[in-house]
């Protein structure tokens, strides 16, 4: 594996994949990665020549300072993680640029995609897509890739993502990629890690209610369905839902009833322990 910070000497790595027409993959992380991101990483490296993954917490996106400061960076054990990954090692980039070479200019650009980028995280977080396409945009220029690869625990960054991709045209495919879970349930994310153990147990009840919540709305209306699954979290102590809403699966647009979309997904975050810990998580009903 080859460890690039500066966007030119990443053009230089790729330079004989692009002459000699090889795809390229793009894992885009903030890092402190895990089991949900290695399997993002495995699939690159069967379907692409070349992967890139990149490693840069992006302040843009971040409506939190607090947040921004708190997020974990583990450079050393991201990139031990990532060599463990591939066998050849001309087929894995790591690029992990500083925030200079990202932005050496304040990105003024403004990306609006409504409703997808309005509900929900996007009500929550004001100008956190803003940032991701800001960010996410700069990295398909800088890696030109042939797929890009994301985790469908953030189902409304893709979704989001896809439409930037329709909006600015890049001749890329988005390749959504399945939650990957605790043996328990507990979706893999990087915040995992700031849950004690109790408030771990605590929080694998999120997956529980919202896989129990796939036999409830077989009998019951969507809107019986989203409030039954708020109250059953809200019911665990140490479990605070921010929100809770049953969308349709491409636009996101809320829904009045089962039958109003061909595809439904439930998308839910969830206030979890003392010093609370933000957790997401989503479940597909059609
Ligand atoms: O999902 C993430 O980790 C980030 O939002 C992303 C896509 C890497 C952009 O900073």
């Amino acid at each position: 594996m080859k460890l690039v910070h500066k966007i030119l000497d990443l053009h230089d790595e790729l330079y004989s994949y692009r002459k000699n027409n090889q795809s390229i993959g793009l894992v885009p992380t903030m890092g402190a990665l895990h089991a949900g991101h290695a399997s993002l990483v495995s699939r690159s490296l069967q379907e692409n020549a070349v992967t890139v993954v990149s490693i840069f917490v992006n302040p843009t996106q971040f409506n939190d300072k607090n947040d921004l400061a708190k997020y974990p960076r583990t450079l050393d054990s991201d990139c031990a993680l990532l060599e463990s990954l591939c066998n050849n090692d001309n087929q894995l980039i790591a690029f992990a640029p500083s925030v200079e070479e990202m932005y050496p200019e304040e990105d003024t650009r403004h990306f609006s995609y409504p409703p997808t980028d309005e509900v929900m995280e996007g009500k929550f977080r004001p100008g956190h897509f803003n940032g991701v396409c800001q960010i996410v945009s700069k990295l398909f220029m800088a890696v030109e890739p042939t797929r890009a690869y994301f985790g469908e625990k953030d189902y409304q960054q893709i979704a989001v993502i896809k439409r930037m991709v329709e909006d600015q045209q890049y001749p890329l495919e988005i390749c959504p990629c399945p939650i990957i879970r605790e043996a328990d349930g507990l979706a893999l994310s990087s915040r995992n890690a700031l849950l004690s153990p109790s408030e771990h147990d605590i929080a694998l009840n999120i997956s529980r209610v919202l896989r129990e919540s796939l036999d409830y709305a077989k009998i019951h209306s969507l809107k019986e369905t989203c409030k039954w699954t708020i109250n059953n979290i809200n019911k665990v102590e140490g479990l605070e839902v921010q929100y809770y809403e049953i969308v349709d699966a491409k636009t996101l647009a809320s829904l009045e009833n089962w039958n109003d979309a061909d595809g439904i997904v439930g998308c839910i975050t969830v206030y979890c322990g003392a010093s609370p810990v933000r957790l997401i998580d989503n479940i597909r009903y059609k």
